[in-house]
């Protein structure tokens, strides 16, 4: 509750700065996600920025904040419901507890391979049926950014699942992670992406999952010296839109929104490979070493989930079998 005061006073602190020196009647649209100002999201953002100020730059201005400066993703939700902050990069996981279709992504080995989720998530249709309770949810899916493959990382180094017993893992929020880190035969410590470092540093946690831009840009490399590639999760990060705001916008105005969410996914997807090649390259630096296992070890002993996820949410059903196709389409 507390966060969530902060997050609102930036947002209102974030507004007077603009009366004082603004004076125009332009809107302003707030565009908030967590990542550093080099990430493949924000090269994402700053595309979305361009398309909608070059078509609609006498009505709206787009001011991006980077960093979670408006608070964690979790947090902005909440903001983006409200309709004090227009737009949000947020990964599915911090999606799951306001709608569950969302936890789709979070179910392990999911995908068979990266072209098949990439293929998956640019599919227009799936980002509607992700977003088909999105009157009642208060935010509208529009596009959908890759994130790579999520990876264990930690200061000891994990070669076979067994390596994984009994040490504490964070993930992203959500029963699925937990679910996941218990056949796994870890403990999950869900935090917000912020605190990991500290986490770390703390010993509050062993060890982390991500891509590996996380190592880098996060910094959490300093601290864990061992990522291995066992290819747990695909999430994609979606770029929200608040339902307050679209629902103001005119078919005109909303078909530039619409155009510069595209254009988005479309520089965010072309910054991502060199981005993952030149932090491996920098983790390497700094003296990460990257593991090769078994995958096949590591997905079997989560693959019983699948049923067990299925079951618990039948709704679910429709887009995992979609999920199933793209990888059989490969
Ligand atoms: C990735 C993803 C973020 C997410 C983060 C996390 O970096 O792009 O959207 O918040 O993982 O693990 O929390």
């Amino acid at each position: 509750m507390k966060k969530l005061l902060c997050s609102a006073l930036a947002v209102a602190v974030a507004s007077l700065v603009l009366t004082g020196c603004g004076g125009d009647s332009k809107q302003i649209i707030r565009l908030s996600h967590s990542q550093i100002e080099t990430h493949p999201d924000h090269i994402g953002a700053l595309a979305f920025k361009q398309v909608v100020e070059s078509k609609l730059g006498d009505q709206f201005e787009v001011q991006i904040f980077p960093n979670a400066t408006l608070g964690s993703n979790e947090k902005v939700v909440e903001l983006i419901k409200q309709g004090s902050v227009q737009y949000l990069v947020v990964s599915t996981a911090n999606l799951e507890s306001f709608d569950k279709l969302y936890s789709l992504f979070s179910i392990p080995y999911l995908f068979t391979s990266e072209a098949a989720f990439n293929k998956f998530i640019s599919d227009p249709k799936v980002l509607e049926q992700l977003g088909v309770n999105s009157k009642t949810d208060g935010f509208t899916p529009v596009t959908a950014y890759t994130a790579g493959t999520r990876n264990f990382y930690s200061k000891t180094p994990i070669r076979t699942v067994a390596d994984i017993q009994g040490k504490k893992f964070r993930v992203q929020a959500g029963p699925v992670n937990v679910a996941m880190m218990q056949a796994f035969g870890g403990a999950a410590t869900p935090m917000s992406f912020g605190e990991v470092y500290s986490a770390l540093q703390q010993s509050v946690i062993d060890g982390a999952e991500n891509n590996e831009l996380a190592l880098t840009d996060q910094k959490h490399g300093e601290i864990c010296k061992y990522y291995t590639y066992d290819l747990h999760q695909m999430c994609p990060d979606l770029l929200i839109a608040s339902n307050t705001f679209l629902d103001k916008l005119t078919p005109e105005q909303r078909a530039v929104f619409d155009e510069a969410a595209a254009a988005s996914q479309k520089a965010e997807f072309d910054a991502w490979n060199k981005a993952v090649a030149d932090a491996k390259q920098k983790a390497t630096e700094m003296g990460v070493e990257f593991i090769t296992v078994d995958v096949n070890e590591f997905r079997n002993k989560v693959l019983p989930l699948h049923e067990q996820l299925l079951a618990e949410t039948p709704a679910l059903k429709p887009l995992y079998d979609a999920a199933t196709a793209a990888n059989n389409a490969q």
